[in-house]
């Protein structure tokens, strides 16, 4: 029998955090190195769930000092490849899900830290049941961690009346490569000492360093009107929901690809023939006048209407995934809502070729922010360029190639098409000085 010579850092990891959460075998690490879309799949040296603060700081310490990569994980929903390692990298995946505990949520400041896998469901249950909410939803929620959401700065339904994950962030415990633990959890309003390294590890993607803790500001629940609507184009769509800004709590936009594969795929009835469907939540109450001069319109009226419609948005991404064959490309853009319309529009007109199929765009309609969705027969770089043409159509526009997901390995090649030459090397220079060795999420953000 050949025995596998095991790399001499399996051992240190073991002797740091235990066997029983050092996994080497393949069928235990399978779930950890191939991502939600299944286009992103790797191998691991082996996968570390560490259950402290300490452990981990261990875990980077003998890492960096063995100069092998490390890969964060939370709940692996990410969308741009960046929970798992590159084929063939000999990284080890470092699992968060167990640091999942909650402190008490502050009565009179709303503030509540929990650990860094905690995931965005039990976070809701907590908040809600302290008389609070948490500002920032996704339909991931069961799955995606707090630590992954600020790693990946998550945007989502709620981002035109909330804003992003990291508008939501008072404070960040976090492990650098070194084994070093940095941590600003003191929950001050105000606090003006020198660089903001929360903010700076917000939207980092794994590549600064590992997120333990996050001190988060909940916001109290607000009574809402939810509304859908028919419509012939992205621009109705939008005067559609500017008539309530200033009030919006979502403001989503589906086109006829995308909402009729929910409904076959859930049997739930599309509420109106148009080409595009536009689901408005409003604080501050509707009034009849406010819609009269919509043909395609109506309120939900009770809790499965609303379960419904905000289905018809949400499982979009779930229905294509069951419905479609070949390979899947998604895109998650934004451009200035002046654009918008043009966008689809060149988008659509772009994608209509020999090979491409599906193609279905849905998105946050008030940040600018289409998830672009087609599928072709093969992946070769005639696919690829598909995408790329896509990304410069967008960044000729002012716009960005990636609105909210990340940049993960996907884009990594696409960076210069939204940052410019002086950010991208301010950015190399940042990831140098925390990160020398280069062994956090290697490949992400930074194609070497
Ligand atoms: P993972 O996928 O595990 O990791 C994502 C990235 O964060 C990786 O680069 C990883 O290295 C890093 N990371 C993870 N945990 C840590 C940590 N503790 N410290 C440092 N780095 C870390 N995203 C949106 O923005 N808006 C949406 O509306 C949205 N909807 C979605 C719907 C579906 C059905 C799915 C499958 C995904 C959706 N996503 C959406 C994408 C995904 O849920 C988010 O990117 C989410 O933030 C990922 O969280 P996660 O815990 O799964 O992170
Ligand atoms: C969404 O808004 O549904 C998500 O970002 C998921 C996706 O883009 O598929
Ligand atoms: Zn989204």
């Amino acid at each position: 029998m050949i025995l596998i010579q095991e790399h001499p850092l399996v051992g240190q990891l073991v002797n740091a955090i235990g066997a029983e959460h050092v996994l080497r075998a393949p069928d235990l690490m399978a779930a950890y190195v191939v991502d939600w879309t299944g286009r992103y799949c790797g191998d691991a040296l082996c996968v570390v769930r560490p259950g402290t603060v300490e452990q981990v700081s261990s875990i980077l310490h003998t890492c960096n000092i063995a100069g092998v990569g490390v890969v964060p994980q939370g709940g692996n929903t990410g969308l741009v490849g960046g929970s798992v390692p590159a084929p063939g990298s000999g990284a080890v995946v470092l699992s968060l899900t167990r640091l999942n505990s909650m402190g008490p949520v502050d009565p009179v400041t709303g503030q509540v830290s929990v650990g860094a896998g905690v995931t965005l469901a039990a976070l809701n249950a907590h908040a809600k049941a302290a008389g609070w909410v948490f500002g920032v939803d996704l339909a991931a929620r069961d799955s995606a961690t707090i630590g992954g959401m600020v790693a990946t700065n998550a945007g989502g339904i709620h981002v035109v009346g909330n804003g992003m994950m990291r508008k939501q962030v008072l404070g960040i415990e976090a492990v650098l490569a070194t084994g070093e633990v940095i941590r600003s959890m003191s929950g001050l309003a105000k606090n003006n000492t020198g660089y903001d390294l929360t903010q700076l590890l917000c939207g980092s993607e794994g590549t600064l360093g590992v997120i333990t803790e996050v001190s988060l500001q909940l916001i109290r629940p607000r009574d809402t009107e939810l509304i859908i609507a028919g419509c012939d184009s992205v621009e109705a769509a939008l005067m559609i929901a500017s008539r309530f800004a200033g009030r919006l709590a979502a403001a989503e936009i589906m086109d006829r690809g995308g909402i009729d594969s929910v409904s076959r795929v859930t049997g739930i009835t599309v509420p109106f023939p148009t080409p595009f469907h536009v689901l408005v939540e409003v604080t501050g109450g509707v009034s009849a006048d406010s819609l009269e001069d919509l043909e395609h319109v109506t309120l939900a009226m009770d809790a499965r209407d609303r379960e419904n419609y905000w289905a018809l948005r949400e499982r979009i991404t779930e229905a294509m995934a069951v419905e479609c064959t070949g390979v899947s490309h998604k895109l998650d853009i934004s451009v200035p809502l002046a654009d918008l319309d043009t966008v689809y529009r060149e988008i659509t007109t772009y994608l209509d070729q020999p090979g491409v199929r599906d193609v279905v765009l849905f998105g946050h309609l008030m940040d600018g922010n289409f998830h672009v969705f087609f599928t072709t027969d093969t992946d070769g770089s005639h696919e690829e360029a598909l995408d790329i043409a896509v990304l410069e159509l967008v960044a000729a526009h002012g716009g960005s190639i990636s609105a909210e997901h990340g940049v993960g390995h996907m884009k990594a090649d696409h960076l210069h098409l939204s940052r410019s030459a002086g950010e991208i090397s301010a950015m190399r220079g940042i990831k140098a000085a925390l990160d020398p060795k280069g062994i956090l999420n290697p490949g992400v953000l930074f194609t070497h």
